[in-house]
């Protein structure tokens, strides 16, 4: 199975595993754009009020919240591959349950049982693929996670707009919603199937103490030198740790739950899904008609695609934190000059357009993948899916609080100073990175333990 070339074969079968796990990744994306399409004919459908409207858009979230607080404990359980499997089992269930939904309370509950899939895989994907990647290629490999987020964000935003454009507007109301949903059956499946293609982590098989079930893993990824040193220093590092939660809490632990939960946080309130779930209103609140609005957020979509890519060439070249900073940095201007074009109400020209595209592949350069990619090695081996988890759930729970209220907030202080909020988070982010979250390109899992450890650096100077 070793070839003489071990890099070559390594990589591809390292490649293909984190595809399939970042598949995840995709039907995340999907849920996140499919409603923007539904909604407007779903309102009809139903006849629902503003308060119902609100719901029909974050009742996925709510899952998501409980479905990321559970995915920890539990894949520490039973596996990170059972639960995936699990997750894109209750995703097929809320896609088909929320296209066939007759009354407004099913649809809610089917959105609900996506939504817990979906919580899953946005903390398990990005996880495993930093639990079976080479440290050297890790960035790369768990921001293709990031990839397929975007990617299903851009193709639903097609397939909307294909349904929406298959029947007349009757039709509309009665089914091009249904299928919408539905059609997220398809991603769902093909995750499913694909999945019991792959291998369980083998940090985690360490971790039941099998490490025999993990050497051939690990054999495939870095051949056989490599691998054998691997499983040494994966159990050594178990041996160093309690794996239990208060540990997270004590001294060295706590700026690392500390860095996790406040990226994923701060990722959600500088404001990128005020601007992705709501990017035709915002156009339409510049003076643009409905066609031209839908078109805008098409390039939304589109620049958001092409700088993740751009991310996932430069992860592991220029690190995590210079992304951080020259993203988060500019999103901060982009977002002043959006404010200050409301607030003085310049807004006919292009520039509120161009300023949030700017901001948008501002966002996909550095907290959209790098957050995910942070988050999913800061923390210690044995704790790892624990941890995650609770980041994980602040970040929905945070991104609930930003898509519920950036709406009221559009009418009440209306949208100039609202944007400046999400430029004073910006900032906020720029000195937390530059002043807190270490640099851990090219370290492996366990020596980014070490930075937490006594004797290890500190993330304030190693930075
Ligand atoms: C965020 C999502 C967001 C997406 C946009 C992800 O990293 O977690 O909330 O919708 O990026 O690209």
């Amino acid at each position: 199975m070793i070839s003489k070339e071990p890099e070559k074969v390594s990589m591809k079968f390292v490649t293909l595993v984190s595809i399939v796990s970042a598949l995840g990744g995709l039907l995340f994306g999907f849920d996140t754009a499919v409603v923007s399409g539904a909604i407007g004919f779903m309102q009809e459908h139903f006849q629902l009020n503003q308060i119902q409207v609100g719901w029909a858009v974050s009742s996925l979230i709510i899952g998501c919240i409980v479905g990321a607080a559970f995915s920890g404990v539990l894949s520490d359980k039973f596996g990170r591959k059972r639960l995936l499997i699990t997750a894109s089992i209750l995703f097929i269930i809320g896609s088909i349950g929320s296209g066939l939904a007759d009354t407004f309370s099913y649809y809610i509950i089917a959105r609900i049982i996506g939504g817990l899939g979906i919580g899953i895989t946005s903390t398990l994907s990005p996880l495993y693929n930093a639990e079976i990647a080479p440290a050297k290629f890790r960035g790369r490999l768990v921001a293709l996670n990031q990839l397929a987020v975007v990617t299903g964000i851009f193709l639903t935003y097609f397939v909307n707009l294909w349904i929406s454009n298959s029947g007349d507007a009757a039709w509309g109301v009665t089914t091009a919603w249904r299928w919408m949903f539905g059609v997220g059956t398809i991603p769902g499946v093909l995750f499913l199937v694909l999945l019991f293609f792959v291998p369980e982590s083998p940090r985690w098989l360490i971790k039941q103490g099998r490490p025999a079930d993990a050497l051939p893993i690990l054999l495939r990824i870095h051949g056989e030198d490599l691998a054998k040193k691997e499983v040494i220093d994966i159990k050594k590092s178990f041996d160093q740790e309690s794996g239990s939660i208060r540990q997270l809490f004590k001294p060295g632990l706590r700026i690392a739950l500390i860095v996790g939960v406040a990226l994923a946080v701060l990722q959600q309130i500088t404001g990128i899904n005020a601007v992705m779930y709501y990017a035709p209103e915002i156009f339409k609140a510049t003076g643009a008609g409905t066609n031209s609005a839908l078109i805008q957020t098409i390039f939304v979509g589109l620049v958001n695609f092409l700088f993740t890519i751009l991310a996932i060439w430069l992860i592991d070249k220029v690190g995590r934190k210079a992304l951080l900073l020259v993203g988060t940095g500019s999103m901060m201007i982009c977002l002043i000059v959006i404010g200050a074009a409301f607030q003085t109400g310049n807004t006919s020209g292009p520039w509120v357009l161009i300023f949030i595209l700017l901001y948008v592949a501002s966002f996909a350069i550095s907290l959209g993948p790098v957050v995910w990619v942070i988050m999913s090695e800061i923390f210690p081996n044995r704790i790892r899916g624990k941890a995650i988890a609770i980041a994980s759930m602040a970040l929905w729970a945070a991104d609930y609080v930003v898509s519920q209220s950036f709406p009221p907030m559009l009418s009440s202080i209306g949208p100039g100073i609202t944007f400046w909020i999400f430029a004073a988070m910006s900032f906020i982010t720029f000195i937390f990175t530059w002043r807190v979250v270490p640099e851990t390109k090219g370290k492996t899992l366990e020596e980014i333990e070490l930075l937490w450890t006594p004797s290890g650096s500190t993330p304030t100077h190693k930075a």
